[in-house]
């Protein structure tokens, strides 16, 4: 019975060292999407004016690749909902890694374009391409995170 009880008591510890070590882990990935969200705002900004600020364009575009560029290594294993630290990460995240990684690149390759597009300084463009954008983040939200409500 002493025995069981310090197995169990263990147990507790290591569940409480895998969540100490994982919400950080988790609240980084947060605010990496909190900068995404930030500079995808900015650009919609941006397109509602008549005169878009080109460098503030071309900042958001580079941000954006930046952050879709480190998209994946938000995401190691075992960082997803069940594990005691709120999340909206879907277990689909880590049962499709190529579906996600997909997700993933074509995020990268829409902000590969805004940045063209800001190039050509063409309001158009930069309304088709942000569109374009939303829609990445849209259908990787729909697929992999919980209750989504973003774009
Ligand atoms: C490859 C998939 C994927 C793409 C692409 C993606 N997201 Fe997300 N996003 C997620 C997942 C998964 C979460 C949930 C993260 C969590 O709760 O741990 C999330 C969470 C968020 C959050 C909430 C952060 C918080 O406060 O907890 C915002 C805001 C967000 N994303 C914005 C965006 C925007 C804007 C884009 C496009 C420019 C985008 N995302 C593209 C998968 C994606």
């Amino acid at each position: 019975m002493l025995l069981l009880g310090a197995v169990l008591a263990l147990g507790t510890v290591g569940i409480a060292w895998a969540t100490a070590g994982l919400a950080p882990i988790v609240h980084a990935r947060q605010s990496h999407f909190k900068a995404l969200g930030r500079a995808a705002k900015s650009l919609r900004d941006q397109i509602g004016r008549s005169e878009p600020d080109w460098s503030i364009v071309a900042s958001d575009a580079r941000e954006i690749e930046r952050l879709a560029a480190a998209l994946p290594s938000w995401f190691p294993e075992g960082s997803g909902r069940g594990h005691g630290v709120k999340t909206r990460a879907r277990a689909a995240i880590w049962a499709k890694p190529q579906e996600f990684g997909q997700a993933a690149r074509r995020l990268l390759n829409r902000a590969q374009d805004l940045t063209r597009a800001a190039a050509t300084r063409d309001p158009r463009a930069l309304a088709l391409r942000t569109r374009a954008l939303g829609q990445a983040c849209g259908s990787c939200h729909r697929r992999f995170r919980a209750r989504s409500s973003w774009w």
